[in-house]
């Protein structure tokens, strides 16, 4: 029984699971109904991830992201696909417990793995599980743009292949744009960096867009630098599961913002949903700190540098940051930074969120 009665954090919402679907042997969908007044809230941009708070007897509960494969542009609910993982508790949960009609509680979609320019030509590259964030993506680069979209996806099997009835869909409707490649282990053996260079060698001007383990990555990446391609206009969505709690109460850390025995503080002015906060920011203190201790409703998940839901942009100034290894070069070039591992170099910043 997963009924919530009230959310555990302020920032979270509660949602119905409408709808299970079994993708495959051990990949389930749940499909989410949002209540009207949470919608804004819960607004999604392809590509993004939702925080799943799971019950756990050792623990109180333990928090997972799981990416939306639905896209904000072709589906009326959410959609996260949740694939076992081998020895893993949320995974398992996830699958042998959920239920129509049962409530989740959920933090606000979050990530920078979403779409620079709907109207590009781009490449997909996904591998199991990996699958979810990219199926938002092209869905909705389909139902809105005017590019080409060529998908690799690879997998075990057959069997493993999740959402191949509706890629078969997609394919047949969008035959002038859309060019699948699926590629099965069991028939074609682990792809090589010399099979994945030819094959994508026809795509590297293109955008790529990769989610997969983490080999399948770093050879796809290998494969298309070695073509060419401009690291820059790649990009990843790594999964990994949080440590930390991000459901439980935030302890407010004693940020002292006229402190006088350290360096002088920083000052930040800080743009979010269209409004501008101004901020005196201490040297020792990360943004997300500073914001929280403003009240103000600054997006984040982990707190660890794991999950990318503190994504912002610097449009002036300098940090230095923490654990940042999940932001890829192109984020950066992009000038994101996370917040909650941000701390203040030059004396003024301006951020956007
Ligand atoms: C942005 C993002 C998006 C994601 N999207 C998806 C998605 O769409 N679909 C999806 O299926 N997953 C997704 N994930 C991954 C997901 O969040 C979980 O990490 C995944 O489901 C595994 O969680 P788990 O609780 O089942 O495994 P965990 O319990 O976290 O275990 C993970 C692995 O660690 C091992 N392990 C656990 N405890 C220990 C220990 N004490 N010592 C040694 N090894 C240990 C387990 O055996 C297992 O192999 C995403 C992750 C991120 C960050
Ligand atoms: S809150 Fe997870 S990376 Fe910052």
């Amino acid at each position: 029984m997963t009924l919530v009665e009230a959310p555990h954090s302020t920032r979270s919402v509660v949602v119905t699971v409408a709808a299970v679907i079994e993708e495959t042997t051990d990949a389930r969908s749940l499909v989410f109904d949002v209540p009207a007044e949470s919608r804004e809230r819960l607004k999604y941009k392809p590509g993004q991830f939702l925080t799943l708070r799971i019950p756990s007897e050792r623990e109180g509960s333990v928090a997972r992201c799981y990416s939306l494969a639905s896209s904000p542009f072709t589906d009326e609910l959410l959609k996260v696909t949740v694939k076992r993982t081998d020895g893993g508790f949320g995974s398992h949960w996830l699958c042998d417990n959920v239920a129509v009609g049962d409530s989740i509680e959920v933090l606000p979609p979050a990530g920078v793995f979403t779409v620079v320019d709907l109207d590009e030509d781009v490449a997909l590259f996904a591998a199991g599980s990996g699958i979810t964030p990219v199926m938002s993506i092209l869905k909705s680069l389909l139902d809105q743009g005017k590019g080409k979209v060529a998908l690799f996806y690879a997998n075990r099997d057959e069997n493993a292949v999740i959402f191949a009835a509706e890629l078969r869909e997609l394919a047949a409707k969008y035959d002038d744009r859309l060019t699948i490649v699926h590629w099965l282990e069991s028939v074609q053996g682990r792809p090589t960096i010399g099979q994945l260079a030819t094959l994508s060698q026809h795509w590297t001007d293109r955008r790529a867009y990769i989610c997969g383990p983490k080999p399948f990555m770093d050879a796809i990446h290998e494969s298309l630098a070695n073509a060419g391609a401009s690291r820059s206009k790649i990009h990843t969505e790594i999964f990994v599961s949080l440590t930390g709690d991000p459901f439980a109460p935030v302890v407010e850390e004693l940020i002292s913002l006229d402190a006088t025995d350290g360096p002088a503080p920083a000052s930040v002015e800080v743009e979010m949903d269209g409004e501008s906060h101004e901020m005196i920011w201490p040297r020792s203190a990360t943004l997300v700190d500073v914001m929280l201790s403003k009240n103000l409703d600054v997006p984040y998940s982990c707190r660890e540098g794991e999950c990318g839901s503190c994504a912002c942009r610097v449009l002036d100034g300098e940090v230095e940051m923490g654990n940042s290894s999940i932001l890829d070069p192109a984020d950066i070039e992009e000038g994101y930074i996370l917040a909650c591992q941000a701390r203040p170099v030059s004396d003024r910043l301006k951020i956007e969120f």
